[in-house]
């Protein structure tokens, strides 16, 4: 007898978590995989790859009326949200909408690094508003937090080499660069959220499905040894993070949202938390009530931080937003 595949609704999947997510999906085989896109976007060739695949394109925007999005969810089982920083309050309606439309998981835009909520990252704040509107809603949830991306971890080199993969670097060290941080590779977060949102024991839990925990100058530790160059380190001051913290709060609080105002204000504020505070640690994560992928999915083989390097310097990695222009969340 044919088992029936859970439908799975990702809002996002042209953008670089969404496509991971999709991909992540697609390849298990155990999915039947829609995306939530707005028509000006049907066409771009990231979605037509993934379409390529069996990704089903469902075209509908956020901002449509609720019977609209409620169309967009017919059958869907799971919806799994991954939303630019700007957008986190775009997910409100269709939260609403999943509620009426009997979707039994909803799972939002999270996809950052740990933090408590409450005035140190205005990128968790947005996203835990949502958060507390699905808990009004009794909608059944899950909240999937990542670490830093390997993808935007490393320096550059100075000879160039890695410049085709570094759309978006880490040249600087805060403090030092030894505060303990919790990393992943960008493709993985598909592999975690295919196990995820299956699994009951995540049901209404937040999940942290990070590869390793390290620090940023054992990072470029790494990156010298295995480059064999020298990897220049641009220290900044726990001062100079403060200052561009108070700096980007004091240019952004207006809304709606300003990307030229906010940038600035998300980079230093995710240097506060996981470069200064040390938020973004498996044992401040399971202290906010996380439950640890490692221990739920002992088995799962992450790609490491070395082969995602060696990557790199052999000319195989990917950029990303290769698409746009380079900025920093
Ligand atoms: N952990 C980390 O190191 C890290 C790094 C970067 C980002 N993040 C987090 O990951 C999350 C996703 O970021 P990302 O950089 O992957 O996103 P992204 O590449 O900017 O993609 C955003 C996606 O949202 C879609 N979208 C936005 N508004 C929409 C609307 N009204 N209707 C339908 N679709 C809409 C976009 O569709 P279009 O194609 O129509 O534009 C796009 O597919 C963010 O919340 C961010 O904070 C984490």
């Amino acid at each position: 007898m044919a088992t029936t595949k859970t439908k799975v609704l990702i809002i996002g999947a042209s953008g670089e978590t969404g496509r991971s997510i999709a991909n992540g999906l697609l390849e298990d085989g155990g999915f039947e995989v829609y995306s939530f896109t707005r028509p000006a976007s049907a066409q771009k060739p990231q979605l037509l790859d993934l379409a390529k695949k069996g990704l089903i394109i469902r075209q509908c925007d956020l901002s449509a009326p609720e019977e609209e999005l409620a169309e967009a969810l017919r059958g869907i089982d799971v919806v799994v949200s991954s939303v630019g920083p700007a957008d986190q309050l775009s997910q409100l309606n269709i939260a609403t909408a999943a509620k009426a439309a009997g979707v039994k998981r909803f799972v939002p835009c999270a996809f950052i690094t740990v933090c408590a909520p409450g005035g140190i990252m205005w990128l968790r704040d947005e996203k835990e508003k949502v958060y507390n509107h699905i808990k009004q809603l009794k909608l059944t949830y899950t909240i999937i937090d990542v670490g830093w991306w390997y993808q935007i971890a490393t320096p550059r080199l100075t000879s160039g080499k890695i410049d085709y993969a570094m759309t978006v670097a880490n040249d600087e060290l805060v403090e030092g660069g030894k505060t303990p941080s919790a990393f992943v590779d960008l493709r993985d977060i598909g592999k975690y959220v295919t196990r995820i949102i299956v699994d009951p024991r995540t049901e209404n839990k937040m999940v942290f499905s990070y590869n390793t925990v390290t620090s940023p100058e054992d990072i470029f530790a790494m990156v010298e040894k295995m480059s064999g160059e020298k990897v220049e380190r641009k220290h900044v001051s726990k001062e100079t993070v403060m200052a561009r913290v108070e700096e980007g709060r004091a240019h952004s609080e207006t809304y709606p949202f300003d990307a030229s105002k906010f940038t600035l204000r998300i980079a230093a504020e995710y240097q506060l938390s996981w470069g200064i505070r040390g938020d973004n640690v498996p044992s401040y994560a399971k202290y906010l009530g996380y439950l640890d992928a490692k221990e739920l999915y002992p088995d799962f083989k992450p790609i490491t931080l070395e082969e995602y390097i060696q990557e790199l310097l052999s000319g195989t990695a990917t950029g990303i937003y290769t698409d746009r222009i380079s900025r920093i969340y």
